[in-house]
Parts: structure tokens; C-alpha cells; sequence
């Protein structure tokens, strides 16, 4: 009797798919190959904008789509950008979004964390690399202050320096 060489595994080497290709089957990949990170601290993103309910619609989207195995999208802390919220990070790719509301999340969870391909108006991008945190007037009065030195809006802000 012969011996047959083991069968190599056909599941792709990552489940991040080609753009506008079907999404791998869940688990296919390695586990959590895509990773969001929302945050949602209150000491901006979830002053700034539906921060919790961003989190929780893309969670609820990913256990309908069955890809639990696949993709994550957790809370997280502050992100050390505050005043862009809410806002979120995506890995691998380290793609970032600013100021997002929950029809932003769904274009995300479509084009990007289904898709493969970043939403390029919703991303996050400032003139100067490193934080950009906006200096408020007050923990109350959410009006950025224009007047710091530290004032750097992104591309995103309502307000532009
Ligand atoms: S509170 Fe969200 S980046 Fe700081």
C-alpha cells in the first residue's frame, strides 16, 4: 500500500480580503486577523459623539456576519487623540478614523472590515505625526480652543484652524 502525502491546508494565509472579493470563511485565517479598537472614554469620544453605540452596532454586525473568529472590535481607552472622537484604529493596517458617526460605522464595517478597502474620506489625518490632542475650553464646553499653541485639527475637524 502507497502512502499519500498529507493534504495541505487550502484556507488563505489571512482572511483580509481583496477588495470587493466575498470575506473568507470565519476562522479560515488566524484568529482575529482584523482588530478594531473603539474608543469610548468619556474624557472625549464619548463626549464628542456616539462613541458606545459605534461599538456595540459593529459588534452586533460581526456576530451576525459570523465572523467572530475573524475580526474583533473592542473598547478601548483613550487613543491619545482626544477632540477627533469618536474615534477608532484598525489592525493590521493601522488605519485610523476621526469623528465618526454611526452611518460612518456602517460605511466601515461595509467598505473596510468586510470589504478590505479603507474608507479614505472618514480617515484620520493631521498636520503634525504623533498626539493631536484639541485643548477644550472646559471638560463642559466642547468648543476647541483655537487660540492653543497645541491646537492642530485633523482633516475631519468641524473647525479649522
Ligand atoms: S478620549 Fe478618545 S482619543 Fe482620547
Amino acid at each position: 500500500m502507497t502512502e499519500t502525502a498529507p493534504v495541505p491546508p487550502t484556507a488563505p494565509a489571512s482572511v483580509l480580503p481583496t477588495p470587493g472579493a466575498p470575506h473568507a470563511p470565519d476562522g479560515a485565517g488566524r484568529r482575529f486577523e482584523v482588530h478594531a479598537f473603539v474608543c469610548i472614554s468619556e474624557s472625549a469620544c464619548a463626549r464628542d459623539g456616539p462613541a458606545v453605540e459605534i461599538q456595540r452596532f459593529l459588534k452586533g454586525k460581526l456576530r451576525e456576519a459570523g465572523l467572530k473568529e475573524s475580526l474583533r472590535v473592542n473598547k478601548s481607552g483613550c487613543l491619545g487623540q482626544c477632540g477627533h472622537g469618536p474615534m477608532m484604529v484598525v489592525y493590521p493596517e493601522g488605519v485610523w478614523y476621526a469623528h465618526l458617526t454611526l452611518d460612518d460605522a456602517a460605511r466601515i464595517w461595509d467598505e473596510h472590515l468586510l470589504g478590505g478597502a479603507p474608507v479614505e474620506d472618514l480617515r484620520f489625518r493631521t498636520r503634525e505625526k504623533g498626539t493631536n490632542v484639541i485643548p477644550f475650553q472646559s471638560r463642559e464646553d466642547r468648543t476647541p480652543d483655537t487660540t492653543s499653541p497645541y491646537w492642530s485639527p485633523c482633516t475631519r475637524c468641524p473647525v479649522q484652524g
